[in-house]
């Protein structure tokens, strides 16, 4: 029998990579952050200097490219090609082109099955915008993470800052509205959440307290 998958979807800035790392490491799994790969692709168009970009250009572009993820959380690694990119791809600018592209057909077929493929031995921890809802849809057990706006765009000004990124709270929560408006609103693949998915509102509950809840549904009564 293989072990599970447990998906955690929502908004940026809900909470998911940590729960993701965090979850992973109490379950003994690999920890998958799909937003990395969407970043990684960004990261990769970029490189190839397309901008405005050729809708043309775009499956000769993609093709091309390999994209690794090593570990998770502060030691997670990305490359693309094998060169390290994990920095530049929290860059605002690489964040906005990421999900511009996650609305491209293309895009997601190609990561759609990557993702799948690293799913195939279970015992993974996925998350990002679709995993309960199209990449896996047979998940044993799905999560959807939310918090007031506000609260989110916080989280993530402080990450940027301490990663030593010059970012202003208002413009981050800007950005943050008009991408979580992009990415729920495209006709693929949409942020929602999965009809079985347990939804928790992260906005006023610690680390601990979400992690403690994740794990009383994974295996209840077990402390
Ligand atoms: O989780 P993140 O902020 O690193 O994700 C960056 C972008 O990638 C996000 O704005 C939308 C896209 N994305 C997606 O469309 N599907 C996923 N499963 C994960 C991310």
């Amino acid at each position: 029998m293989t072990k599970p998958i447990i998906t955690i979807d929502g908004p940026a800035g809900s909470g998911k990579s940590t729960l993701c790392r965090l979850l992973a490491r109490a379950l003994g799994y690999e920890c998958l952050d799909t937003g990395a790969m969407y970043r990684a692709m960004a990261w990769h168009v970029r490189e190839q200097g397309s901008d405005p970009l050729p809708a043309e250009a775009l499956p000769a572009m993609i093709g091309q490219v390999e994209i690794e993820i090593q570990g998770s959380g502060e030691n997670q690694r990305v490359l693309v090609n094998g060169r390290d990119v994990s920095r530049e791809i929290r860059r605002p600018e690489i964040t906005q082109l990421a999900s511009d592209l996650s609305a491209r057909a293309e895009v997601r077929q190609v990561l759609t099955e990557q993702q799948r493929r690293l799913g195939t031995r279970g015992g993974l921890v996925a998350e990002g915008r679709d995993m309960g809802t199209v990449v896996f849809p047979q998940a044993e057990i799905k999560f959807y993470l939310q918090a007031d706006l506000r609260v989110r765009a916080a989280r993530r000004w402080r990450e940027l800052v301490q990663a030593g990124h010059e970012v202003i709270l208002d413009e981050v929560e800007e950005d943050m509205a008009h991408r979580d408006r992009q990415d729920s609103q495209r006709a693929l693949a949409p942020l929602r959440p999965a009809a079985e998915a347990e939804i928790i509102d992260t906005s006023r509950l610690t680390i601990e307290a979400v992690l403690a809840r994740m794990l009383d549904r994974i295996r209840p009564g077990k402390k």
